[in-house]
């Protein structure tokens, strides 16, 4: 963990800062109060358009679950993701059905966590961000706000 940090550590090059995913200003409030009720409603950034599209036009069997919508909003969040949506190339392949935590960029950044942690019972799933990234809720996937200390009690 602490060569993870010394590398992120040197991350100032950046050009935008990889640990502040908040949601965009122009998210419509369709998307937090349907794509967040039952899990974070997660930064669009972290897949590319054609991921979104893919789990867009498969509602009504996501991850085994019912999330289906009215055609009003399901064009209305289509259309927010696909324009908010992360650069392909950067994000490597997603898997089928495209998840954000089967990016290639992904499994980079989470390469040096231990395994114990993803099969945690408080941790349950990667894609349960909130278990780790205490201020995943508001973007913030910093080094300095991981529940890693916690979790290994
Ligand atoms: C009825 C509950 C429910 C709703 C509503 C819902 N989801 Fe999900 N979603 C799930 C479940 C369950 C999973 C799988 C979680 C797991 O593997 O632990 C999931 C997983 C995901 C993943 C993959 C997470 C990963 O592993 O990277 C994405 C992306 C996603 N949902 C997007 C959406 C979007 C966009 C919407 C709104 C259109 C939405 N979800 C609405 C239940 C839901
Ligand atoms: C088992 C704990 C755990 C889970 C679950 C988890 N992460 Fe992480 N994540 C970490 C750790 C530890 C780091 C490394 C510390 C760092 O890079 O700041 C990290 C790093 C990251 C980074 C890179 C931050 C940077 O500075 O570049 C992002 C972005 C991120 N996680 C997003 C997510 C998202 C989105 C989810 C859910 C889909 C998730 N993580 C789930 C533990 C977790």
């Amino acid at each position: 963990m602490r060569k993870l940090l010394t590398i992120l550590g040197l991350g100032f090059a950046l050009p935008v800062l990889a640990d502040n995913l908040p949601l965009p200003s122009g998210t419509p409030a369709s998307y937090k109060s349907e794509c967040g009720s039952c899990h974070l409603p997660y930064p669009p950034a972290l897949l590319a358009a054609d991921h979104w599209r893919r789990i867009m036009s498969q509602l009504g069997d996501h991850f085994g679950s019912d999330a289906t919508l009215d055609a009003r909003q399901l064009q209305e969040i289509r259309t927010f993701l696909e324009n908010a949506a992360g650069r392909p190339e950067r994000l490597g392949s997603a898997g089928d059905p495209p998840r954000i935590s089967q990016t290639q960029r992904f499994i980079r950044k989470h390469r040096e966590v231990p395994a114990r942690f993803w099969s945690d019972p408080r941790v349950k799933s990667a894609a349960n961000c909130e278990a780790c990234h205490r201020g995943a809720a508001t973007g913030n996937f910093g080094e300095h706000d991981i529940a890693i200390r916690e979790l290994r009690r």
